[in-house]
């Protein structure tokens, strides 16, 4: 049988429900070899997020912030989605109605096959002008350090991540409240949840009543609000809830 205690309550739960909605942080993707940002580990323990995750950074060292970004897109483009990330993507084929709200840029949750997704900070494969907004759609070589100029005006090309002090994309934000606010079942996955407005998405659920579940092996600021708490890793605890429930409802 599974180590996740409780873990009728949550097959109950999620077998009568009808919308389940899943926030999602780095943890989902430390088991595909990418760091986390808050970790001991983690990328803010070794680099400064001011510097590097900011227009006011880029615009003082452009080059470093560029690099910083194509390192990083270099080993994400060496890492494959885990068992986390497909089970996620199986569980969406289970409810009538699933979201998932994601804070990672990797797009590992998109090549895992999950389909209904929502990016609160962009993504880091594609870019566009710092300066005049227009996408950038040429492919870029992770391994080249050459900043490409702005094929309008000439201006500076950039991640299209989001970076601390900008506004998230509104589409994707009011989808996350929306279906934060109607899902029956709300998983926060993978996240500290020490970043607003991500980090809201769970309280509003439990707010509107939804049946709210964390899977992180620590615990974090949420944790008391929550109704369940799974102290383990999203590529071991996501594969056990999937296969239970599978077996559940014959689906
Ligand atoms: P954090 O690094 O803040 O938190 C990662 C969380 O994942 C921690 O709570 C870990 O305990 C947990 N974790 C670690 N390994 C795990 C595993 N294998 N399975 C499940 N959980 C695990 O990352 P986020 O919450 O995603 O934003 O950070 C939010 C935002 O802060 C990021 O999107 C990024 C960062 O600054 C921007 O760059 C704008
Ligand atoms: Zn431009």
């Amino acid at each position: 049988m599974s180590r996740i205690k409780n873990l009728d309550l949550i097959l109950d739960k999620l077998a009568s429900a009808k919308k389940v909605a899943m926030l999602t942080g780095a943890g989902v993707s430390a088991e595909s070899g990418i760091k986390t940002f808050r970790d001991p580990d983690g990328l803010w323990a070794k680099f400064n997020p001011a510097e590097l995750a900011s227009a006011d950074g880029f615009m003082s060292n452009q080059q470093l912030v560029w690099d910083w970004y194509q390192e990083r897109r270099s080993i994400i483009s060496e890492c494959k989605p885990n068992a986390g990330h497909y089970a996620i993507a199986e569980m969406e084929t289970m409810f009538e109605d699933f979201a998932l709200i994601t804070q990672n840029v990797d797009r590992l949750h998109q090549t895992a096959g999950s389909k209904n997704i929502y990016e609160l900070h962009g993504n880091i494969v594609d870019n566009h002008c710092f300066d005049c907004d227009e996408p950038y759609l040429d492919d870029i070589n992770p391994h080249d350090n050459k900043m490409p100029p702005c094929k309008k005006c000439g201006g500076r090309i950039r991640p299209s991540v989001v970076w601390f002090g900008e506004m998230l994309p509104e589409y994707d934000l009011t989808q996350g409240i929306n279906a934060a606010e109607e899902c029956d079942v709300f998983f926060s996955v993978g996240t500290s949840a020490e970043v607003y407005p991500a980090s809201n998405l769970p309280i509003i659920a439990a707010d509107s009543g939804a049946f709210v579940i964390e899977i992180n092996p620590t615990a974090t600021v949420i944790s008391p609000r929550m109704h369940k708490v799974i102290r383990m890793t999203s590529a071991q605890a996501l594969p056990i809830i999937v296969e239970e429930l599978r077996k559940r409802t014959g689906k």
